[in-house]
């Protein structure tokens, strides 16, 4: 009895001071602290009111509008929610978002408004590596992702960097040839060709 009156007014002094939100769920209810996070979205600066249960998949998404990376499964096994996080390809449905804090995030709209990495998409469309599209932005990341660190790979490597990504519809020949065909383009375009 005691405890409860206890915790309810200190529940009542955090409420008052606008630190969280309650949150009434099955279990019986529990805090829900707010964050503020900063980071470079895109190559925009981006500071953000946040809330611990968000993931970096929810913010792009419900916040952000960057509807781009998808929502596959949601438990981090398919591959389609892939952004880079300080240039390293990740499953955004599985990154807390007080993660990013300090970090660079790029979605794929980030790698369509950049010359040298939209040579991949281009490459995608050329090696015919699409068929539903729902897969593509988080190959295209995760290719990115390889190709901003090795940029001649191998197909080993090639097969390695995508082993997490699923397709349903196209099998992985087209896949793999595409990053092949986006390395090739991106070293044209580096040696000026
Ligand atoms: S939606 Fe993130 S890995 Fe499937
Ligand atoms: S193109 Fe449809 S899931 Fe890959």
């Amino acid at each position: 009895m005691l405890l409860g009156v206890v915790l309810s007014l200190y529940h009542f002094f955090l409420y008052i001071q606008d630190d969280f939100d309650y949150t009434v769920c099955c279990k019986g209810m529990y805090m829900e602290y707010r964050e503020t996070v900063s980071f470079v979205l895109n190559g925009i600066e981006r500071k953000l009111e946040t809330k611990r249960a968000w993931t970096l998949l929810y913010v792009l998404r419900e916040v952000y509008q960057l509807t781009g990376t998808k929502y596959g499964c949601g438990t981090g096994d398919c591959g389609a929610c892939r952004v880079l996080i300080d240039n390293v390809a990740v499953n955004a449905c599985s990154v807390p978002i007080h993660k990013v804090d300090g970090k660079t995030v790029l979605t794929i709209e980030g790698v369509a408004g950049d010359p040298q990495l939209s040579i991949i998409q281009q490459a995608f469309v050329e090696a015919h590596a699409i068929q539903c599209g729902f897969c593509t932005p988080g190959m295209v990341i995760s290719a990115a992702g390889l190709l901003l660190h090795i940029s001649e790979p191998t197909e080993k490597e090639i097969r390695e960097a995508l082993k997490d990504n699923l397709c349903r519809c196209t099998g992985y020949v087209h896949i793999i040839e595409a990053v092949k065909l986006a390395s090739n383009k991106m070293k044209e375009v580096e040696d000026g060709h």
